[in-house]
């Protein structure tokens, strides 16, 4: 007995100078490993009479789970220390100046769409919205396109899947071919008099540099007792000054045929060649000044208006449709309209605005 207390003096010292982990893992294994000095000992219990096998072996367990006990502890202790040294002399040096981070774009539809917000906010405009997924009445026959009218053919429509049996042309389901379908929308919900502007994806089947399977639209309506086309003429030359930043930009109104419009009007802006490019605005010498198309407009047809509850006699109104593919590519000078949907990073790069430098003629 006096062996195993002598020996445990010696052992616990000897755990007690281990002064690093290492060092301590050295001594576990001096003592408690596969020939380790307890170990050792066990072993010759085999030989021992069974008297002296019983006391000596409770009395070397006691010793080998004392041993492990003060190796714990000592561990222990050494892991503390070794943080407080750490924590000693480890700093973040907090002067470093950050790392430059890729920061993304944002694709340059959404601001157009926020700075068009803005302008027809500014006139007293709200904003409505209508479903992707329309039916024909919405999308046609209440905008006065007759049944079986080539006129519905002037776009090239999606229609959704369904059991051609089943249902009457005007509750076909389909993608809506313009917003010009949340005209409809809001006037059956809605008491005139009412100004809104709607933006939204469209979608028909056509593919080339100018056309996409899906687009962007915006759409507006006034209606109110009093509402004639002097005030189209003037919202419109307004907003398009207003959004290509051209105070002297010329505004033409061209006949044109809409069903949902009496009289329907296309409206051009003016351009002029510069280089191998062009620019929009007044040209120097008339003789030069050339124009594009870029909206459909009119006095919203008196059909349109009883077809939702509206009386004619009471009430009149303006609407138009632009495309906002069209005027941001107008804008900022993108040639393919097809780019815009092919999810290219670099283009995005070119193209995409800072998250925190977003054109805003609020701002101007
Ligand atoms: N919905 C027409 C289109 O997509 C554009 C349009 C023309 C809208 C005349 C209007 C309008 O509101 O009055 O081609």
């Amino acid at each position: 007995m006096t062996d195993i207390s002598a020996l445990k003096t010696e052992l616990t010292s000897e755990i007690q100078a281990a002064n690093d982990l290492k060092a301590l893992d050295d001594v576990r294994v001096t003592v408690l490993g596969k020939k380790g000095r307890i170990t050792g000992l066990m072993k010759t219990l085999g030989q021992m009479s069974p008297e002296e096998r019983k006391t000596k072996g409770q009395a070397l367990n006691v010793l080998k789970d004392e041993i492990a006990e003060t190796i714990r502890a000592q561990e222990s202790a050494l892991k503390k220390k070794e943080m407080a040294a750490r924590l000693a002399t480890e700093t973040i040096d907090i002067t470093l100046s950050p790392r430059q981070q890729r920061v993304g774009k944002i694709h340059p539809i959404s601001p157009t769409m926020e700075e068009l917000v803005t302008i027809f906010g500014a006139m007293g405009f709200s904003v409505a919205e209508g479903p992707d997924i329309e039916d024909d009445w919405h999308n046609f026959t209440a905008l006065n396109f007759p049944p079986g009218h080539p006129a519905r053919e002037m776009q090239d429509t999606f229609f959704l899947p369904e059991d051609p049996e089943e249902l009457e042309e005007f509750r076909k389901k389909l993608l809506r071919t313009h917003t010009s379908s949340v005209q409809i929308r809001h006037m059956k919900e809605n008491e005139p008099p009412f100004k809104i502007v709607c933006f939204g994806r469209t979608y028909r089947s056509d593919f080339d540099m100018t056309h996409t399977p899906m687009f962007h639209q915006m759409e507006c309506l006034y209606v109110a007792k009093d509402v004639t086309m002097a005030h189209l003429k003037g919202c419109l030359t307004d907003f398009v000054r207003a959004f290509f930043g051209i105070d002297d930009l010329p505004v033409q109104f061209r006949p044109s045929f809409f069903p949902f419009v009496e009289p329907g009007a296309e409206v051009d802006i003016g351009y002029y060649k510069q280089g191998d490019g062009i620019k929009l605005g007044k040209a120097k010498d008339p003789a030069d000044q050339k124009w594009m198309e870029i909206l459909g407009s009119g006095m919203v047809h008196p059909t349109v208006l009883e077809n939702c509850g509206i009386d004619p006699n009471e009430y009149q109104g303006f609407a138009f449709g632009a495309g906002i593919e069209r005027m941001t590519m107008l804008k900022y000078g993108i040639p393919d309209l097809r780019t815009f949907f092919e999810s290219d990073v670099r283009w995005l790069e070119h193209y995409g605005f800072d998250p925190l430098q977003r054109p805003n003629s609020a701002t101007k």
